[in-house]
């Protein structure tokens, strides 16, 4: 990512994230594909039970961030799993954080993942899920690979209130953002998942605008419009049923 504009990293920390305020601004910039990852990963992790030793898929993660998080934080073995970031370049990031231990990365497409069942303690994703989950039969495939009674648990951006049609100033891919609403029917309807919580992040849009002072970022008139009251992000939680 280039972010011209004048940054202020100082912005990364503060007493809202305690655990992502100690790491290096610098790095969670350069690695940024997204509004602060460990925010994002802190906040769904408040939520989930996670024990040290436990095999995490980390889908859709990107430049690894929250897989070096997981791994840190919690002592948590983590496939790190990504479609357009390759899994060398990932690799790399993990040896630098003297992780490679237990970060392992894969390159792979969600829809068809290399992983056998029940195969994983946990399962998690960050700002990646609308790309591939809004299949309603995606979820009923991606927790064969949970043990039984395991959680998934899913942070996206996404709506306060559905709308019709895209604003003007929205990109095309906010099609796929929805309200915590929505993802909690989507995945019960199922049956394959008890949704345990689905939530907003409070202050999810002035976080969003947060991070976007920190990095520099001025043309995001989708987030300060009127229009971009509406965003915010969401963490839906789930345990595979017996
Ligand atoms: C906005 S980026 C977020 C990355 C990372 N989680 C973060 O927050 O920095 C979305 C990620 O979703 C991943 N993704 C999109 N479609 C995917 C698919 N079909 N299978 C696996 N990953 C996918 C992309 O490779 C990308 O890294």
């Amino acid at each position: 990512m280039e972010h011209p504009q004048q940054t202020n990293p100082s912005l990364l920390s503060f007493d809202r994230f305690p655990r992502s305020s100690t790491y290096d601004p610098a790095w969670i910039i350069e690695n940024a594909m997204g509004p602060n990852v460990l925010w994002l990963t802190e906040f769904l992790c408040e939520a989930m039970d996670l024990r040290s030793g436990m095999r995490v898929l980390d889908l859709g993660c990107g430049k690894a961030l929250s897989s070096i998080f997981l791994a840190r934080e919690f002592g948590l073995q983590v496939w790190a799993t990504d479609l357009w970031i390759p899994a060398t370049e990932n690799a790399r990031r993990v040896r630098e954080a003297q992780l490679d231990d237990c970060v392992f990365p894969i390159h792979a497409d969600a829809r068809a993942l290399p992983f056998a069942e029940e195969f994983f303690d946990a399962i998690v994703s960050i700002d990646a899920f609308e790309y591939f989950g809004t299949d309603v039969h995606f979820i009923s495939s991606l927790v064969r690979l949970l043990k039984p009674n395991c959680q998934v648990g899913v942070v996206n951006a996404g709506l306060k209130r559905e709308v019709e049609r895209l604003p003007d100033e929205w990109p095309d891919d906010f099609c796929a953002f929805h309200t915590v609403a929505w993802w909690r029917r989507h995945w019960e309807i199922t049956r394959c998942v008890e949704v345990e919580l689905a939530d907003d992040l409070p202050q999810g849009r002035e976080l969003w605008l947060r991070w976007h002072a920190a990095i520099g970022v001025t043309d995001d008139a989708y987030l300060t419009s009127p229009a971009g009251e509406n965003l915010t992000f969401h963490r839906i939680v789930g345990r595979r049923k017996r």
